[in-house]
């Protein structure tokens, strides 16, 4: 007789829960039973897994015994504290908040990239990556293989939906007033022509505009975001490279969803782009194209990876530059989490 898993969502009210439970749907994880937590303020709502009404438990109160497989997405401070309950009570959590992502004993994986990581996950805990560097680990691990990557230097230009559901309403919001005004072409001659509330979530306006911030101050005299170091962090841990040179701006743009980023890597040999771009082109998880934009990534889950060429800054051919555009929602977050959860079902079904 095959194992029945029952599989815990853990923020199921929330942007990303909600994707996952349409991913849990599909996947080949193929849950017997599926339960849905978040605060007491959404317990006792219902939402829908497979066209059924699924009634959301207050996590605090909850038991959590017959739990197999739990997706956290509630925060770094309820993965803090819930995570070991969960494997306490025996389920493997897998978890895409910050918070045990740099553990010794939680592997980071990306499933076309590290899945064998998986096996060193001693505390019961996988962790998903961020975002951002999920996007790039992808074109990075075949790169990386064929060519001794030593150096990162990137440039992001993250999507509001990363901010969660306050950062989209405020750009959309600011592009309806802008609209609304009927003098849009106003601010060809001065970008304060047409003024918005204060905004909230970002240090400046985000409508027809950038702002050279993503994430938030890290605290330790380096002026970087924690995405930028993030970036550094998870990249050396994903790829298995500790001494790899890694720096980078994040960047916020007027993107709904789908993160962008353009990478300058440098690499201990001399890179054929022809044949680099062979290898992307048959990379797990990447697709190689003419034009990636945030647009058409957005629904989608390839990392699309394009404008592939050698970085003339960099001497001997030894440096590429591409861009990469990727869905921030699915593989930068619940499509990941997913394909994980697929892995170990697949382990506990065997
Ligand atoms: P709730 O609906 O009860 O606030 P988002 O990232 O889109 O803001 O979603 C966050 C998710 O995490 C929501 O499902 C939210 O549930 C859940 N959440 C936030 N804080 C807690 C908490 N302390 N305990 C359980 N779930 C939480």
């Amino acid at each position: 007789m095959t194992r029945k898993i029952t599989v815990a969502v853990v923020g199921a009210t929330g942007q990303v829960g909600a994707v996952m439970l349409d991913f849990l749907a599909q996947s080949e994880v193929n849950a017997d039973s599926v339960r849905c937590f978040a605060s007491a303020r959404s317990a006792g709502k219902t939402v829908i897994y497979r066209g059924a009404e699924v009634t959301v438990e207050d996590l605090a109160t909850a038991d959590l015994n017959g739990i197999d497989i739990a997706l956290f997405s509630a925060g770094g401070a309820t993965s803090a504290s819930y995570a070991p309950k969960f494997t306490a009570a025996g389920a493997v959590v897998i978890d895409n908040s910050s918070h045990w992502r740099l553990d010794p004993e939680v592997p980071l994986v990306v499933s076309e990239v590290n899945p064998y990581a998986i096996a060193g996950a001693k505390k019961g805990i996988i962790a998903n990556p961020n975002c951002t560097t999920m996007a790039a680990m992808p074109p990075l691990r075949v790169l990386h293989d064929a060519y001794g990557l030593t150096r990162l230097k990137i440039a992001t230009y993250q999507a509001t939906s990363g901010s969660g559901v306050h950062g989209v309403a405020e750009l959309a919001g600011q592009l309806t007033e802008l609209v609304k005004s009927g003098r849009i072409a106003d601010l060809v001659r001065d970008g304060q022509a047409i003024p918005h509330a204060q905004p909230e979530v970002y240090a400046a306006a985000i409508a027809a505009n950038v702002v050279p911030v993503a994430g938030g101050f890290v605290d330790d005299g380096s002026l970087e975001t924690d995405e930028e170091q993030k970036l550094r962090n998870e990249s050396r841990k994903i790829l298995e490279i500790p001494e790899l040179l890694v720096a980078g701006t994040c960047v916020r743009v007027p993107v709904f969803t789908g993160h962008s980023l353009v990478v300058h890597a440098e690499f201990e040999r001399t890179v054929d782009v022809a044949e680099a771009q062979e290898l992307l082109a048959k990379a797990p998880g990447v697709e190689l194209c003419d034009m990636p934009n945030p647009r058409d990534a957005a629904g989608k889950n390839p990392s699309f990876v394009g404008r592939v060429r050698h970085d003339q800054s960099v001497p001997d051919g030894k440096g590429l530059v591409f861009f990469i555009a990727n869905d921030n929602l699915r593989k930068g977050a619940a499509l990941n989490a997913v394909q994980l959860a697929e892995i170990v079902a697949r382990q506990l079904r065997a």
